[in-house]
């Protein structure tokens, strides 16, 4: 039998809800990003964050629920990020959830931020079938898993200081760029030069599938300085070609160890998910190297690399048989491993 399922996502600085039918797919989702309003602190405000998602989640719900035509009352399921993300955040969707949960008397699925952003080229065509490698690069995680089926996830590698969008965001910020970085560096990067500098390509050699991003960040840095020293000022063009030098030096990182992951495992499936994953270089880097190799690689939608509600109610639909009842009160996990249970 099919299930209609509501996703919410408020576990950063974007408020996403989504509707997903398990037998039509995704009906609908909306998103409300604060960029905006983070953009002026250099980053992420956590307070400001929880209360921009009060203001916006509820007639997000709303807009979703009269775009579609759909009664609350049809709603099968929940599903809400549990974690991990900012404490605050997370509270806002999660008591949202609860409550309307408790209102409609509909069962509630907290769902792992990682696990939506994993799942989430299941939202496209053609959909990737188990087993597969997934790079996971967000904001806040880079990691290697063998996924081999819904729920069964072995960490390979993962960063062992920042994490692939944190060093994009930090670098960017290094050649003031505004926030998030990622995007403006990537877009930046494009009218950058070839070989004028190069970067060193952190942990290529390390022999294992871990990643380390803080010293390619403190390479821009002194990298910075010491142009800066022959002239104060760094001009448009060696920003861009210090974007360049910085995005082939993670693109290559990442493309050689998610290869690796591959060639270890045997897998013939490669998912890239995460907001890192919308990066067109890295998606032509992966495309080429993967095509040389007969691998398949796969994405989710542009428009749902970054935090959204559809990975949530996606991956929600997955866990129904688990779902709860609202009225037992509830926690959110800030900090919570893929992988390890949230009770
Ligand atoms: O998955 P996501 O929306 O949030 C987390 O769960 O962290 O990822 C956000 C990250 C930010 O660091 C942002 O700069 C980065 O993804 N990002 C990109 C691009 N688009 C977003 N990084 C590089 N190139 C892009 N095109
Ligand atoms: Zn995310």
């Amino acid at each position: 039998m099919c299930a209609l399922i509501l996703g919410i996502e408020t576990s950063c600085d974007e408020t996403g809800v989504a509707l997903y039918d398990t037998g039509k797919g995704l009906l609908a989702h909306t998103l409300h990003s604060q960029i905006d309003l983070h953009a002026h602190y250099g980053g992420v405000v956590p307070e400001l964050a929880s209360r921009e998602h009060i203001q916006k989640l509820v007639p997000l719900i709303k807009k979703i629920i009269q775009e579609t035509n759909i009664q609350l009352e049809q709603i099968d399921a929940i599903a809400y990020t549990q974690g991990p993300g900012l404490a605050g955040a997370l509270l806002v969707g999660a008591s949202v959830a609860h409550a309307l949960a408790f209102a409609l008397e509909k069962p509630l699925i907290g769902v792992h931020h990682l696990e939506g952003h994993l799942l989430s080229p299941l939202l496209s065509e053609p959909r990737p079938t188990f087993p597969f490698i997934a790079l996971l690069v967000s904001g806040g995680h880079t990691q290697l898993m063998l996924v081999t089926g819904i729920g069964q996830y072995t960490l390979l590698g993962e960063t062992i200081d920042d994490a692939a969008g944190e060093a994009f965001d930090k670098t960017a910020k290094l050649l003031d760029l505004g926030y998030p970085g990622g995007p403006a560096l990537s877009r930046l990067a494009e009218q950058g030069r070839p070989h004028v500098y190069h970067l060193p390509r952190p942990m290529l050699g390390s022999g294992d599938l871990n990643f380390s991003f803080s010293g390619l960040k403190t390479a821009v840095l002194t990298l910075v300085q010491q142009e800066k020293k022959k002239s104060s000022m760094l001009t448009m063009e060696q920003k861009a070609d210090i974007a360049h030098a910085f995005q082939e030096a993670i693109v290559e990182v990442l493309a050689k160890k998610a290869l690796k992951a591959l060639k270890q495992t045997a897998c013939r499936r490669l998912v890239v998910a995460g907001g890192v994953g919308a990066n067109q270089q890295l998606r032509t880097r992966l495309n080429d190297e993967a095509a040389k190799r007969k691998i398949e690689v796969f994405y989710p939608p542009l428009s749902l690399c970054t935090d959204n509600g559809a990975m949530i109610a996606l991956a929600g639909s997955f866990y129904l048989e688990q779902a709860v009842e609202a009225g037992q009160g509830f926690r959110v996990l800030p900090r919570w491993e893929l992988g390890t249970c949230s009770a």
